[in-house]
């Protein structure tokens, strides 16, 4: 054990996901646990940098492990990108005694995590909070299993309906330059084709998919990522219909609501078993890694690794489509 630490902080940074609560809690338990303290950060590095720091205790993480969003709030704070900005959000760590940091969010959250641990020295710990499920080093991220739950319980209604009036339906999710949400809630909607960035949308395949057997066909759901290389759903389907005028189409785009609700009981566990390697291994004296799961278990993975490298989605997933829904 590193006896150097005794007062770590943890912060949410970037775009929220569910589980980022279970997560805290975990990070804040296990300092408790092992006699050191917990102080939370507000509003990611913007709260670092102006100094909205507060010591967290065993039941101010009560309740919170079935609640979406961040007790701690997230940010996107351009001024932590400066030299000066970060200068500020060290003095601040030092005047509350923080010697540890536990940073939860995306890539960007963990290329200031990796700068800032460099410069000054402070042992750092990220752990993948973002529903895009894309960074590398982790089969899953935290909030990735819920948003496509809250993605497939979207689409089973829109099903009901799309059925009811023999219609196309063209339905967007998130994923700006990720596809893993698109391709886990398609197929687990039976989704008739899904569009994702990671792939070049062939219009001719997919007017032809969409013509055949449409008659018998009760609907039709192509779900497309936001970052797909056509521009969202909405210029998909614009597309479609001027080629296939005679069909009745709608678009419907999920949004934000992907990225709020309650955890899955998966995200939840996830969340607990990296918030407490977190800490593990801030106290085993390790630094600049970001704690994935891996084959089961949790993994240890530069967070210099982390930030370079892309993940893609298995493409063997839109070959599925391909045999399920032909
Ligand atoms: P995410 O962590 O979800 O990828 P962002 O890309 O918005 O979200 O990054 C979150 C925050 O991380 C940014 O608002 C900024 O404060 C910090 N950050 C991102 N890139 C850098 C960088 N190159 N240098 C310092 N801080 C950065
Ligand atoms: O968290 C990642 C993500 O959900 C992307 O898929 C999406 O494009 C983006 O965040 C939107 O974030 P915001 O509206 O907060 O900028």
């Amino acid at each position: 054990m590193c006896k150097s630490i005794s007062n770590i902080g943890v912060l949410t940074s970037g775009g929220d996901s569910p589980g980022m609560n279970a997560a805290v809690r975990a990070v804040v338990r296990t300092a408790l646990y092992h006699n050191k303290r917990a102080f939370g950060i507000y509003d990611g590095y913007q709260g670092m940098i102006e100094g909205r720091i507060e010591e967290l205790k065993y039941y101010d993480v009560s309740n919170i492990i079935q609640r979406g969003g961040t007790m701690l709030g997230t940010a996107r704070c351009a001024e932590f990108k400066t030299k000066e900005g970060r200068q500020k959000a060290y003095d601040n760590l030092k005047r509350n005694g923080i010697d540890a940091l536990v940073v939860i969010g995306g890539d960007g959250s963990f290329t200031g995590a990796h700068y800032f641990s460099k410069e000054f020295d402070l042992p750092i710990i990220g752990l993948p909070g973002t529903i895009d499920n894309d960074l590398f080093g982790t089969q899953f991220t935290i909030g990735f299993d819920s948003a496509v739950n809250t993605v497939v319980n979207a689409i089973d209604k829109i099903r009901d309906t799309a059925g009811s009036h023999h219609r196309l339906f063209f339905v967007e999710v998130m994923g700006r330059d990720a596809g893993f949400i698109a391709l886990h809630s398609g197929i687990g909607v039976g989704a008739e084709d899904i569009l994702i960035p990671e792939d070049v949308t062939d219009m001719p395949k997919l007017i032809n998919k969409i013509k055949k057997d449409a008659h018998t066909r009760k609907s039709q759901i192509v779900v497309v990522a936001e970052g797909d290389d056509f521009g969202g759903a909405q210029d998909v389907a614009d597309e479609v219909k001027k080629q296939l005028p005679e069909f009745d189409i709608k678009v419907t785009v999920l949004g934000h609501v992907q990225r709020g609700g309650s955890p899955t009981a998966f995200d939840r566990v996830l969340a607990s078993r990296l918030g407490v390697q977190a800490v593990k291994s801030l106290l085993e004296g390790k630094s600049q890694i970001m704690i994935g799961f891996e084959n089961r278990d949790t993994v240890e993975i530069e967070i210099e690794k982390a930030i370079k490298h892309h993940t893609k989605p298995n493409m063997k997933l839109l070959e599925l489509v391909d045999v399920l829904s032909q």
